[in-house]
């Protein structure tokens, strides 16, 4: 998603129709506030989260919002679908559609899904660079071997995109269940990875992202906003204190 950056005479103008000229008059009469505070500069920058007024009219007033949901299997990671529910039709808010997924989980994956209209913020967490860890549990069809946390490891060739995946750790908890630390998320990936033992994930459930795990308590279909501590702490690794 692309961050909603503008130049506020451009955005002023945009949005009431008054030329650019006339914009720089209001601005030096100091009749335009962004968060609040006089705007003095035309090339002052604002972004989608900016609170813009003029005179008395709120040409601006976007808050960020951050959800987790335990995604159900059977429920599409998308904001619409023509056949099936998706993870919007979910939710019971009036801004639902103001929101987007942040890294979709398959039809049949369930577990932790962010949702946002901060673009800024899930582009941080979805950028590979990042380093922010997706943690799954995933049972399989076939028993599983210490071949499998090798080849993980060293990352597998994809053809189609030609690419390398990133090193993913894997812990075997049983002969037919692991936990899968991804910091990417290629389509399919999990799936395709262990396709390649011709095994066959029967299970997928996303438990965890960076420092955010899906709440217990939180039934499948049911959802809750994060908290302000939450927003913050997801992306933070060791390194960054
Ligand atoms: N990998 C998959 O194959 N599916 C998901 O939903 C997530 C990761």
């Amino acid at each position: 998603m692309q961050s909603k950056r503008a130049r506020l005479d451009r955005f002023v103008s945009g949005q009431t129709g008054i030329n650019r000229r006339a914009v720089r008059a209001l601005l030096a009469q100091q009749r335009i506030l962004v968060d609040g505070a006089p705007a003095t500069e035309i090339n002052q920058v604002i972004d989608e989260f900016s609170h813009v007024v003029l005179d008395d009219r709120i040409l601006q007033a976007n808050v960020p919002r951050y959800l987790m949901m335990n995604k159900p299997a059977g429920v599409v990671s998308a904001t619409k679908d023509e056949r099936h529910k998706t993870v919007i039709d979910l939710l019971e808010r009036a801004d639902r559609h103001d929101l987007h997924i942040v890294g979709r989980l398959d039809f049949n994956s369930s577990g932790l899904l962010l949702l946002t209209n901060d673009g800024r913020w899930s582009r941080r967490l979805t950028t590979p660079e990042n380093k922010i860890a997706k943690l799954y549990r995933v049972t399989l069809e076939k028993p599983i071997t210490e071949d499998y946390v090798r080849a993980f490891s060293e990352g597998m060739y994809f053809s189609f995109e030609d690419i390398t995946t990133r090193p993913a750790e894997l812990n075997i908890i049983s002969d037919y269940v692991a936990e899968v630390a991804l910091m990417e998320g290629r389509y399919h990936q999990i799936k395709r990875m262990f396709g390649r033992f011709d095994n066959e994930v029967l299970t997928l459930h996303r438990m965890a992202i960076g420092n955010l795990s899906l709440e217990s308590s939180l039934l499948p279909g049911q959802s809750r906003a994060l908290t302000d501590r939450e927003v913050a702490d997801i992306g933070l690794t060791s390194e960054s204190g």
